[in-house]
């Protein structure tokens, strides 16, 4: 009896000095040290944008040698891979955001925050102009600051192609607020199918779901619904879950075509099994209040009513980004977004670097491609940081009344001088593709020595799962993101409205 009250009580000891060593750690790193305050000698660099591109960059970036601002309308990183999750309430938004204070924080010299829109951009003056449009307003209004260097890392807007109804109608995927109105407006179609005396018809129309666009984002969408249909809807509301229909509407012959042949195919049949409708070769016209107007593949005119609309064609570029290129017409000729060289220095604009989804490059427009441009670009100013603490240092060296006696000094420093000097261009590296598509599988397309694996269902799912976990920005979003998996496989997902 006494070993196992000794037992206990050093079970005890080591449980608590852990969970405070635990807490004494994250908390140090919680609170940062001082950092340097801005230095009017350095020069201003200007990062618009808080995604993937911008977010990366300033992870990596030494901040020493410059004066740093970043203006982004959200004051947050978001991960969107898992952004589908969140519209079935599988994760819960604040899971996967970081907010860009906690990485400006913990650097070496203060950086200005503001959570603002930039609404010009002027290359000649090299000014950038921004406005608070959160709705409380204080009494500053729009500001024009001049910057050294621009880091111009907007993101883009999604694509409509001009048809009418969809921006007043339908649902996007691309921001945390759109994935809540999702959930939102899926249970309330859900409520509201419930009813009492709703007709038969109507119910049919309020649980038809349509998903518009059979790239990855439309595929991990209907992937996630299903999900929910089959986890929760059953359980909660089986007297309706067999009505509810998705139905994935692709204007080409096949959903997914970045992916290989043979995971399409594998995407088709399982959403088959999954009773997921996908109608290819069939273009949406018009978007109607309750129903969509789409041509087929035999160019006839259907109009399909649905309850739920979630429109994904893809991106376009923002207005910010267009008024831009129109100001460089000579050197900026591609409509899909900004040009840039092989060292990510927009065309045409003086100190201006361009990366991610808003440029026009042979990369697509990735998180990945985004995320490895943002670590390229943050070298290479530390490189022109660095070059510039040297010359320092060098005419410092040649300048002093001893600067004879200092000839190896000087000869190693401009060693040192020569190799940060050099520059080389970006090159990706592609790590492959993976999208979730329902039923616990997934799908991942992997570069494998010279050529490609292509592979699906769980061993791709838990894949794509390890590899997302520990894709994610912070040991916050990873404990945040596992617990929430483990609370959906324990209580299921939650169906309360949050209105
Ligand atoms: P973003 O990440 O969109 O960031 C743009 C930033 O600019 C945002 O912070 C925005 O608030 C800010 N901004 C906007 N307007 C202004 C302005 N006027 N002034 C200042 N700031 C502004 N890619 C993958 O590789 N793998 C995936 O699994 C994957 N899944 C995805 C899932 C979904 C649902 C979506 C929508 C996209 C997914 N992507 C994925 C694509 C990926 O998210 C983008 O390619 C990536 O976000 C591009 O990074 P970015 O920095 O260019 O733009
Ligand atoms: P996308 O551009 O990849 O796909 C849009 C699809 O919509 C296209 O297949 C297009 O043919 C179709 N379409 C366009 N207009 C239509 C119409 N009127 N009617 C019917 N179909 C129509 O767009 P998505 O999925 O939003 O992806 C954007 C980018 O983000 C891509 O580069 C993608 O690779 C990336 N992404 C990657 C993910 C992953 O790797 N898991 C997940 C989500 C996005």
């Amino acid at each position: 009896r006494r070993w196992r009250q000794t037992f206990g009580r050093f079970t005890l000891f080591v449980i608590l000095t852990a969970t405070g060593a635990f807490l004494y750690v994250t908390q140090a790193a919680s609170h940062p040290p001082d950092q340097l305050a801005a230095d009017s000698t350095k020069p201003t660099l200007v990062v618009l944008g808080s995604g993937w591109g911008a977010t990366s960059f300033l992870k990596n970036l030494d901040t020493e040698e410059y004066n740093v601002v970043v203006v982004s309308p959200r004051n947050y990183f978001l991960f969107t891979p898992l952004l589908p999750s969140v519209t079935v309430g599988t994760l819960e938004p604040r899971s996967i955001i970081q907010p860009t204070r906690f990485i400006s924080r913990h650097k070496k010299r203060k950086v200005a925050v503001y959570e603002a829109e930039a609404q010009d951009v002027d290359p000649v003056k090299k000014t950038v102009t921004f406005q608070d449009l959160s709705d409380i307003r204080g009494e500053a209004g729009s500001v024009t600051i001049p910057y050294d260097y621009l880091v111009y890392a907007v993101g883009c807007e999604n694509q409509t192609f001009g048809i009418k109804g969809v921006p007043e109608y339908a649902c996007f995927l691309k921001e945390l607020s759109d994935a809540d109105k999702i959930r939102t407006k899926l249970l309330d179609c859900i409520e509201t199918a419930s009813f009492k005396d709703q007709p038969e018809s109507e119910i049919d129309r309020l649980m038809h779901m349509v998903v518009v666009g059979g790239g990855p984002t439309g595929v991990e969408y209907a992937g996630e619904l299903h999900d929910f249909l089959i986890d929760d809807l059953k359980k909660w509301y089986p007297e309706i879950a067999d009505r509810l229909k998705i139905t994935l509407i692709e204007a080409l012959p096949n959903v997914l075509p970045a992916f290989s042949k043979q995971l399409i195919q594998y995407t088709e049949s399982t959403f088959k099994e999954n009773k997921i409708d996908v109608l290819t070769r069939t273009m949406v016209k018009d978007v109607k209040e309750k129903s969509v107007v789409v041509q087929d593949a035999n160019k006839e005119i259907k109009e399909i009513p649905y309850g739920l609309l979630v429109w994904a064609t893809g991106n376009t570029s923002r207005t910010i980004t267009r008024n831009l290129m129109a100001k460089l017409p000579q050197a900026q000729t591609q409509r899909r977004g900004l040009l840039v060289d092989d060292y990510m220095s927009m065309l045409g604009a003086d100190g201006v670097y361009a990366l991610g989804d808003c440029t026009a490059t042979q990369y697509a427009p990735t998180a990945q491609a985004a995320s490895q441009q943002g670590i390229y670009l943050a070298q290479t100013f530390n490189k022109l940081g660095n070059k510039a603490k040297l010359e320092k240092e060098l005419s410092q060296l040649r300048a002093s009344p001893d600067a004879p006696t200092k000839a190896e000094q000087i000869e190693a420093t401009l060693k040192k001088l020569n190799r940060v000097s050099k520059l080389s261009p970006f090159h990706y590296s592609h790590q492959g593709s993976l999208a979730y598509i329902g039923s616990e599988k997934a799908i991942a397309d992997l570069p494998i020595f010279s050529g490609n694996l292509a592979s699906g269902g769980g061993a791709a799912y838990l894949f794509w799962r390890s590899a997302y976990l520990s894709n994610l920005y912070s040991v916050r979003n990873r404990t945040l993101v596992a617990f929430d998996w483990i609370k959906v496989k324990i209580f299921g997902r939650d169906v309360s409205e949050s209105k």
